[in-house]
């Protein structure tokens, strides 16, 4: 881990996304109001916001999803690329970051910019998780499952642990500046939850241009899409062989992959942790 990450802030990222040039560009960063940002820990439904966030703001204008990687389309706030692709931002800029709530900068509490906020279910978030850290030669081999849910649950994994990063972003002096939103109900009725991000960027769209992005945010419709699926991304650096990026796109796999000790161990620690702080699905 010490070779393939950097430390910041004591949590450990990777060295192939992240720098401390990269870093220091995001604290100094300045936001403008117009700017919305998607927050998610990891595997909860980033690159999904990344098709979601400019469809919406170019009022279903497929262009940028179709000729612009994810990562230069909307960058993360903390990674190397946004340096090099931030003058071709247009405004309204959109971004996404997984930072908790104390790494963003100072601009960005004296700005007006908007924040989505997705979670997912953690069990869910464990298992991409370990897929991904499969896939991306630049993450740590994640051993067996037993020991990756281990390192999850330490906070030892990309951005510390999933508790500390919830409940880093639920603050109430963010007012109307913020929107909570899950995978699930992504998930569950994609129309809806674009009629409701719609609503919050203050875009009214007609219902055929809501459902003409629900259509090109479709699983299939981005894993097919070489702009969305990490494909141009070289094969030693992620491979699709061992695991694709978008990999099942379902909620509750984790149905397959935990035991019952495993679950209730999981239960215990982020109950414990979660100190009276409730989420929009029950845990079992
Ligand atoms: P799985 O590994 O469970 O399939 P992130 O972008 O935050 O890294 O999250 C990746 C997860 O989001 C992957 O989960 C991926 O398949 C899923 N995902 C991405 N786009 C999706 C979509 N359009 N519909 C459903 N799931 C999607």
């Amino acid at each position: 881990r010490d070779e393939l990450s950097l430390q910041y802030h004591g949590l450990f990222l990777p060295k192939e996304t992240h720098s401390q040039d990269s870093l220091k560009f995001a604290e100094d960063f300045k936001f403008e109001d117009s700017d919305v940002i998607a927050v998610t820990f990891p595997k909860s439904g980033t690159v999904w916001m990344q098709e979601i966030l400019p469809l919406i703001l170019n009022e279903g204008d497929l262009t940028p999803v179709q000729t612009i990687p994810n990562w230069d389309r909307v960058p993360w706030l903390e990674e190397t690329r946004l340096a090099l692709v931030m003058d071709q931002l247009k405004s309204p800029r959109a971004l996404v970051t997984h930072f908790l709530y104390d790494l963003m900068p100072a601009s960005f509490h004296q700005s007006k910019a908007k924040i989505i906020y997705v979670m997912r279910n953690p069990k869910d978030v464990i298992v991409s998780f370990y897929y991904f850290h499969q896939m991306a030669a630049f993450l740590e081999d994640p051993g067996t499952f037993d020991e990756f849910l281990d390192k999850f649950l330490d906070g030892k994994l990309a951005f510390g642990k999933w508790t500390d990063h919830v409940k880093s972003w639920r603050k109430p002096e963010l007012g109307d500046r913020i929107l909570y939103i899950t995978y699930e109900e992504m998930k569950e009725d994609l129309p809806t939850a674009l009629r409701k991000i719609s609503r919050f960027l203050g875009k009214n769209l007609r219902e055929e241009v809501i459902q003409k992005i629900a259509e090109n945010c479709s699983f299939t419709v981005m894993k097919n899409n070489p702009m969305s699926n990490f494909s141009l991304v070289p094969k030693v650096y992620m491979d699709s062989d061992k695991s694709p990026f978008l990999r099942k796109g379902v909620a509750g796999d984790w149905k397959n992959h935990f035991t019952s000790e495993q679950l209730s161990h999981l239960n215990s620690v982020i109950t414990k942790e979660l100190d009276g702080f409730t989420l929009p699905w029950s845990l079992n």
